[in-house]
């Protein structure tokens, strides 16, 4: 269910990272069918490459693929004056990210930086990349970043991405004042459980929890609404935050987690329950995941 005109988007270019999949194709989707000029970037080639194929034909618009790792500036900038060359980005949305549940004593610092890398470092790589144009550009522009509610109580079991997405949201908090003069705003989303089989593999591997996350094809989750998020739900609200007509909001986060956060944390604290035996069997169907995803990749 749109609630917007057809046209909202329009003359607007927008790139959405990790915008193969989950999320991120979701919310492509969305701005590619309001008529926006959409890019969507990842690592894995083939994957964004049929995403971009089928988003173009079904909205008769040109939705184009870009391989990048964000995790390696350089690339992120050759990405970036790629799409600036033909013409410079209206909205940007940080949506890649990696995450997977550990106990953090059982956490390599390989393991933290995989993590930290993508989230933490990416995300400012992409961030910094396309502010830098806009300013030198004097171009109005917009970045919406795709957090999580453990940006405010923190992530138990999840460390490296809480910490990561904490520090998006201060960047969100000080760049929204920094880059107000430039006309640049940026605001950040907060989701609960929506499900997507990139989060499911790696913080619910075998759909093993039927707790707060609900499971990937059971949609009852334990927030105080009894259900996960829709997509169409988020789909509306990132395309508020992208279109024009509330300019004076800038430097926020909004959760939209049927009131999860406050009704119970919405964090993995129930996890501390689990022993040895189950942390390994977790660890084996997440490296499994990850070793199946690693292969279609070249970057
Ligand atoms: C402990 C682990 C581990 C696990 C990997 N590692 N899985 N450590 N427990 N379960 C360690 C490895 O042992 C290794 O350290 C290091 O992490 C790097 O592992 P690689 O497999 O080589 O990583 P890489 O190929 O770089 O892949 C990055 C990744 C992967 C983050 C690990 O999961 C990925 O590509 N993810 C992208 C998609 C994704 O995560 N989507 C979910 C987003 S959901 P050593 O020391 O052994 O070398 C989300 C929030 C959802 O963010 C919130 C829901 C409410
Ligand atoms: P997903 O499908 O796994 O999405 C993650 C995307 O990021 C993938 O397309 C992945 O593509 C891309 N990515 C990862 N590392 C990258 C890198 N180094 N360079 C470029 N792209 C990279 O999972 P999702 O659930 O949709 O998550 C999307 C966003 O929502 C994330 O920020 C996540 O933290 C957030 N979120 C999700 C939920 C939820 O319930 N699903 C809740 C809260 C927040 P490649 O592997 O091809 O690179």
């Amino acid at each position: 269910m749109t609630m917007f005109r057809s046209d909202l988007l329009k003359g607007k270019r927008i790139l959405v990272t990790g915008g193969g999949t989950g999320l991120g194709r979701e919310m492509a989707d969305e701005y590619a069918k309001l008529g926006a000029t959409v890019y969507i970037c990842g690592r894995r080639g083939p994957v964004l490459e049929e995403t971009a194929k089928e988003l173009s034909q079904a909205h008769n618009t040109r939705v184009t693929a870009l391989e990048c790792d964000i995790r390696v500036a350089d690339a992120v900038d050759d990405m970036m004056t790629r799409i600036f060359n033909e013409g410079p980005l209206d909205g940007l949305v940080n949506n890649a990210a990696g995450n997977f549940i550990s106990r953090t004593k059982d956490l390599s610092p390989n393991g933290f930086n995989a993590i930290a890398n993508i989230v933490f470092h990416g995300t400012f790589y992409v961030t910094l990349a396309a502010g830098k144009r806009w300013i030198e550009q004097k171009h109005k522009a917009n970045v919406i970043s795709i957090l999580t509610t453990w940006v405010w109580n923190g992530g138990p079991f999840t460390v490296p991405s809480a910490m990561s997405k904490a520090g998006i949201n201060i960047m969100t908090k000080s760049l929204a004042v920094e880059w107000a003069p430039h006309n640049i705003r940026l605001n950040a989303i907060a989701p609960g459980p929506f499900p997507t089989k990139g989060a499911w593999d790696r913080l619910n591997p075998g759909n093993m929890r039927s707790d707060s996350m609900g499971s990937e094809t059971d949609s009852s989750a334990g927030t105080p609404m009894g259900r996960v998020g829709q997509m169409h739900e988020l789909r509306n609200l990132a395309t508020f935050l992208m279109a024009d007509g509330c300019d004076y909001l800038t430097g926020e986060t909004i959760a939209i987690d049927g009131g999860g956060f406050l009704g119970g944390g919405g964090n993995f604290s129930q996890l501390a329950k689990l022993g040895d035996a189950e942390w390994e069997a977790i660890r084996a169907m997440i490296k499994s995941s990850n070793d199946k995803d690693r292969a279609k990749r070249t970057v």
